[in-house]
């Protein structure tokens, strides 16, 4: 007898609505939020100021409907993929690029990057220049051996996820899978830049609950090794106490790390 598929509805594509997750990302509204964007606003300065990584392309995975994660990276790329799994958020990365009625407000975002950068000014011209560096959104799906098929890109100098993995692995060994293919995105020596968060095992969009993939610094280290990684650079922060009470997420530290890809 065949095997049925499974009937069980795809959770991302059902239920993520991209709108509720954007309210992380309202500076001063979310203590789990803030402290996360923070960190990895802080971490992919350092990454992609100059002297920094640079390069022609970066592919940025399950970008979601976000784009405070490419903010410093594109003053370093010359062209910016962004991809994600679902539509929704494809869509609502879309409406924010193509400048549409009811795209979310990044702009407290921009500025407090170009803050970073030393000038807070400079944040509409920003704007404009990561809208014209984000050439295509893609789907994407980390559990495929080639997470972008149908589409074919020349190999990437950069690959760049933010709190992505975890939640779209729930094994380790699918973790294990995904790092193994978004390495073929990357030519020789170039580097997967990996932003997220230890011990999380769910969090909150509305009152949905996503689970996810606790993961530990050893593990992260081990599985990188494994699918032909070196790290270049790891950087952590535990969780402040101040946010420990927020109920939105349980993850226990964060992370954002550099690796190159070993041949
Ligand atoms: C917590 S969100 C992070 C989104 C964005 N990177 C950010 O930092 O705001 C997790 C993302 O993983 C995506 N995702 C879930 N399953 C996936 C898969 N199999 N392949 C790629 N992305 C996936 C979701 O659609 C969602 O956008």
């Amino acid at each position: 007898m065949a095997l049925q598929e499974s009937t069980a509805p795809d959770p991302y594509q059902t239920y993520f609505e991209p709108t509720v997750y954007l309210n992380y990302f309202k500076m001063g509204q979310s203590p789990v939020g803030d402290e996360c964007l923070y960190f990895l606003l802080k971490h992919y300065h350092a990454v992609f100021k100059s002297g920094g990584l640079k390069g022609k392309l970066l592919i940025d995975i399950g970008s979601g409907p976000s784009i405070y994660q490419l903010l410093s990276a594109c003053e370093a790329f010359e062209e910016i993929v962004a991809t994600d799994y679902t539509d929704k958020n494809r869509l609502e990365l879309e409406k924010w690029l193509k400048k549409m009625p009811g795209a979310f407000d990044w702009s407290p975002v921009v500025k407090y990057v170009c803050e970073l950068e030393g000038d807070r000014d400079k944040w509409a011209a920003k704007e404009e220049r990561l809208r014209r560096t984000v050439r295509q959104v893609l789907k994407c799906d980390v559990h495929k051996e080639q997470p972008l098929e149908p589409a074919v890109l020349p190999l990437a100098d950069c690959v760049l996820s933010s709190l992505c993995l975890e939640a779209a692995c729930l094994t380790e060994e699918a973790f294990r899978g995904a790092l193994r293919h978004l390495r073929t995105l990357l030519r020789p020596g170039g580097h997967l830049v990996l932003g997220g968060g230890f011990d999380s095992s769910f969090f909150m969009v509305g009152d949905r609950k996503f689970p996810c993939l606790p993961l530990k610094e050893k593990s992260v280290r081990e599985a990188l090794q494994e699918a032909g990684f070196v790290i270049e650079k790891l950087e952590t922060k535990a969780r402040a106490a101040e946010t420990l009470s927020d109920p939105d997420a349980d993850y226990t530290g964060m992370f954002v790390l550099v690796a190159k890809r070993s041949d």
